[in-house]
Parts: structure tokens; sequence; C-alpha cells
């Protein structure tokens, strides 16, 4: 997969270490920053992962912060993105199977890159179910449209 990853300054080592990961499992994976722990601010680095992933530029988005909480926060103000803060490689599996989610964030203060690792190849490795979880997601996108769900 087409895979765009981003973190600010508390998310920096994790991103390293799961942009490896992700090339070594065969994504192509595109880094959008940051670069060092240095402060920087993280809706900045979440923008472009998300409007690469709304435009069908990536299939997938990783964005790690120091809790994971503002960079989904700030990557889900973006219509079609659908991002989940997963710390357990169960709820990332329902996070696809369900939920379609499109962008996965992480806790860069609070997760060891084993755990993260284990996160990241449940994420990627299980498919959307479909069916009456379509249903749910295209009321989603419905909501993101001002439509009536
Ligand atoms: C930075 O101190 C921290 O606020 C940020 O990495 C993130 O956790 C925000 O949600």
């Amino acid at each position: 997969m087409r895979v765009y990853i981003g973190s600010d300054h508390a998310g920096f080592l994790l991103k390293e270490h799961v942009k490896d990961h992700l090339i070594e499992a065969g994504h192509d994976v595109v880094d959008v920053g940051t670069t060092s722990e240095d402060p920087v601010d993280y809706p900045d680095y979440a923008r472009p992962v998300a409007l690469a992933v709304a435009s069908g530029e990536a299939d997938r988005g990783v964005l790690i912060c120091g809790s994971g909480l503002g960079m989904a926060i700030a990557a889900n103000k973006v219509h079609g993105v659908r991002a989940v803060q997963v710390t357990d490689p169960e709820f990332a599996v329902l996070a696809r199977q369900h939920n379609d989610a499109n962008v996965l964030t992480l806790p860069g203060r609070y997760m060891s890159p084993e755990q993260a690792d284990k996160v990241v190849d449940a994420f990627f490795g299980t498919e959307f179910e479909g069916g009456r979880h379509a249903r749910r997601v295209d009321k989603i996108t419905k909501i993101e449209k001002g439509e009536d769900a």
C-alpha cells in the first residue's frame, strides 16, 4: 500500500520506527516529517497526511503525536478521513472491519515500539467487512456533506 506517515516532535522517534516497519513489510511510505525532536505543531503534519488519504494519493495514513489524540482530531477535520487512535491490536482490527478507518494515530509518549508493531500489523492486515458496516460508514459520509443520514 501507499502510506503517508507524519508526526510531531513527541511522536518523532516512534514514527521513525513505524516507518521502517512499514517499509520492511513492503509498503510504499511517504514521510511528511517532522525530522527531529524539536518542537512543532501536530496539525501541520496531520493536514498533509489527511489530504493525501482523502484525495486517494495515499491508501492509508499513520500519524503519531504524544497522545495520538490531537492528530486524530486534526485529521478527522478533512472529509473522507476516518482517523482512529488505537493502542490495542484488537481495536485496530475493529476499526478496519467495522469503521473502514483509513488513518491510524498512535501515542508516541505512551507506546513501545513492540506494541506499535502489533497495532500497525493488525491495522494494515485487516479488511473492511462492508455489508451493514458500509451502510453505517455511508451515513458518516452523509454527515460530512450536511445531508440527512
Ligand atoms: C505535544 O506536547 C502534545 O500536546 C502533542 O504531541 C499531542 O499529544 C497532542 O495531542
